[in-house]
């Protein structure tokens, strides 16, 4: 921030402020709002500027923005850890509410404002010891999100941004959990929400977002198909995309996924992480989350090898990872239950294959029927009534131990995404 705007600022504040307390000017409605207007301008902004995750080019984050006006590819949010380390220092972090905003100065809100907010984040980290397989197994338990994902991260922090900008009617393509999110806290916020969904998503998710007043247009087609129906009609209807790393801010509430394992680790990261790949916006989200904690003095060097775990049914990264290519092809008649995993390209592929290769991680595929499978015996065996994107993960852990490339005794964490209570259908 510009010192001498803030002097300035201040003693403006201070003016108004001290001739209210003397009665020198009288406490009006229209002083008040001139003292909330200063208070806006005197507090500490964190966000620094867009960055390209390509080209590096520079974008401002004072306005409504989705990709790269260069090279049309994601934007990330570039925090001032410096600033933000002032304030947010980890051995404090108890002292705060559990929720992702506990994490507020590294997230992309000025802090005057409040977020759009359900009480999302702040999830349990549960040792599955039935089912660890020699090795020490974890699992984040991300299904008692509002709404019942992970989904709720991101769209708590990309409409709390989406609404501080301005914005009034946001549009989203969804494979279900990201529609039914962005229907609550579109509702909370007093926005509108239009959700683009596959016909055949999930019923909860359909049932939901209609509940949740959100506009719902079903379509004959994949998500990648409701991206394009967004695409034609938003500037005509008044649209912000809202589309997973098409706008920079659901990377960000994404993101305390890994501040918030670090610290439930004792900010030791794990040796493994598995998780359930569609857009990759967790994946990418938690690598970021790594670097701001290690320049934050937070956390070692030492990454833990990330895995991407995909369907049989709808494997872009697997098939490129396995290529030894740096970009996915569409993966053509996508089929698979698991919802979330039937992203047949993502936008982020060429950052997700580059985690998982300077992780020395990989990607696997899992069929459907061994995702059911797993998933029942997770439930019989840890209690957990999982989604099947997160059976894959503990399917995927079983591959990974029987060829070894996960060897006895590491510790492993699991990413369950999502609740099973909304895949009725499939199990
Ligand atoms: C339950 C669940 N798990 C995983 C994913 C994939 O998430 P990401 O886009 O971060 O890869 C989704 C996306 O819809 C989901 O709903
Ligand atoms: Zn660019």
């Amino acid at each position: 921030m510009n010192a001498g705007a803030s002097g300035f600022r201040l003693s403006t504040h201070g003016i108004l402020l001290r001739g209210m307390l003397f009665g020198k000017i009288p406490n009006t409605a229209r002083t008040m709002r001139a003292l909330r207007r200063n208070v806006r301008s005197i507090a500490p902004m964190f966000l620094k500027h867009l960055e390209c995750s390509a080209c590096g080019l520079e974008h401002e984050s004072s306005r409504l923005q989705n990709l790269c006006r260069s090279c049309n590819k994601p934007l990330f949010a570039i925090v001032d850890l410096v600033a933000a380390s002032r304030t947010l220092q980890r051995e404090r972090l108890r002292t705060r509410d559990k929720s992702l905003w506990c994490y507020r100065e590294v997230l992309p809100l000025p802090s005057h404002v409040d977020p759009v907010s359900l009480g999302e984040g702040g999830t349990p980290l549960l040792r599955a010891e039935k089912l660890a397989d020699d090795v020490d197994l974890w699992i984040k338990d991300e299904s008692l999100n509002p709404t019942q994902s992970f989904k709720a991260r991101g769209m708590s922090a990309a409409v709390s941004m989406a609404k501080y900008l301005g914005a009034t009617r946001l549009a989203v393509p969804s494979a279900g959990n990201a529609g039914s999110a962005l229907a609550a806290y579109a509702a909370r916020a007093g926005l509108e929400a239009h959700v683009f969904m596959p016909r055949d998503t999930p019923r909860a998710n359909v049932v939901e977002c209609r509940e949740l007043e959100a506009h719902v247009t079903l379509i004959d087609g994949l998500i990648t198909d409701c991206a394009a129906e967004i695409a034609r009609h938003k500037a005509k209807e008044g649209w912000f995309d809202m589309s997973t790393l098409k706008e920079p801010y659901r990377i960000e509430g994404k993101k305390t996924l890994g501040y918030e394992l670090a610290e439930q680790l004792n900010w030791q990261l794990p040796d493994v992480i598995l998780y359930p790949t569609g857009g990759g916006t967790g994946l990418i989200g938690m690598w970021k989350a790594f670097d701001e904690m290690e320049t934050l003095g937070w956390i070692a060097k030492k990454r833990p090898r990330m895995f991407a775990v995909q369907a049989a049914g709808c494997a872009p990264i697997t098939r490129a990872f396995e290529a030894g290519a740096k970009t996915a092809l569409e993966f053509s008649n996508a089929r698979t239950i698991a919802s979330g995993l039937r992203v047949p390209k993502a936008i982020g592929d060429f950052l997700i294959l580059d985690i998982l290769r300077k992780s020395n991680g990989g990607a696997v595929a899992i069929k459907d029927e061994e995702m059911i499978r797993v998933g029942r015996e997770v439930g019989a065996k840890e209690g957990l009534f999982v989604c099947p994107e997160g059976a894959a993960c503990f399917a995927a852990l079983k591959l990974l131990r029987r060829d070894k490339t996960i060897a006895a005794g590491q510790r492993v964490v699991i990413f369950n995404t999502g609740s099973g209570i909304k895949y009725l259908e499939a199990y």
